[in-house]
């Protein structure tokens, strides 16, 4: 299992990271209402999650947060604390995940399937814990020379994903209506999928 690096860790707590969340990350990736009973995945230190609340909070019922590194869990708890009963924070790891199947409405992954290594696993997990019609949604980094240039300098243990490779496992996984697009930031692409009604 990887985890993130002690300057990445830092910085995803700043308030430019929160910034960024804000002003680009939220606007460009969340395209329509989520909820009302998410899950975010390698939610870090908890920034998106309150941005996503800030933002888009009143399409939310739950918001459940979860990470494998303690000190995130225990920093998320923190920036969570605000909304009350409507947010937590808990210790989990993204590829065995504890919930039941069809357990949320939308599942989350911001810029935390390259650091899993087995993303494929993790993608699996999460479309299991979808509803039917509920969407999996985030954004991620493919492998450019920046995106290995952060993570030779933060010596972070990475797999970086290729978007076309993204895009066919979500379909293999069994969502439709799936999109991997550039968000104009990076080379970073936003994706989505969403689990089909039962039929
Ligand atoms: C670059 S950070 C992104 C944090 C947050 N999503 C954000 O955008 O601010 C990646 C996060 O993924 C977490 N992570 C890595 N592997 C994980 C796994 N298998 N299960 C859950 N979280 C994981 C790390 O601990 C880290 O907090």
């Amino acid at each position: 299992m990887a985890r993130m690096s002690d300057l990445e860790s830092v910085f995803c707590r700043t308030a430019a990271w929160r910034w960024l969340a804000r002003r680009i990350v939220v606007p460009r990736v969340l395209d329509r209402a989520i909820g009302p009973e998410v899950l975010e995945i390698g939610c870090g230190s908890g920034a998106m999650a309150a941005e996503v609340l800030r933002l888009r909070g009143g399409d939310i019922t739950h918001f459940t947060a979860t990470d494998v590194d303690p000190a995130m869990v225990a920093l998320a708890r923190e920036q969570l604390a605000p909304f009350g009963d409507r947010a937590e924070a808990r210790l989990v790891d993204a590829s065995r995940l504890p919930f039941g199947d069809q357990s949320f409405d939308t599942v989350c992954s911001w810029l935390m399937l390259h650091h899993t290594i087995g993303w494929q696993a993790v993608v699996a997990d999460a479309v299991r814990v979808l509803r039917p019609g509920g969407r999996f949604v985030g954004y991620d980094l493919p492998d450019t020379v920046a995106s290995r240039a952060v993570h030779r300098l933060t010596r972070s243990r990475v797999l970086m994903i290729d978007a076309a490779d993204l895009a066919e496992h979500l379909a293999a996984c069994g969502l439709t209506d799936v999109v991997v697009a550039p968000i104009g930031l990076g080379g970073a692409y936003r994706f989505t999928g969403t689990r089909p009604e039962a039929t």
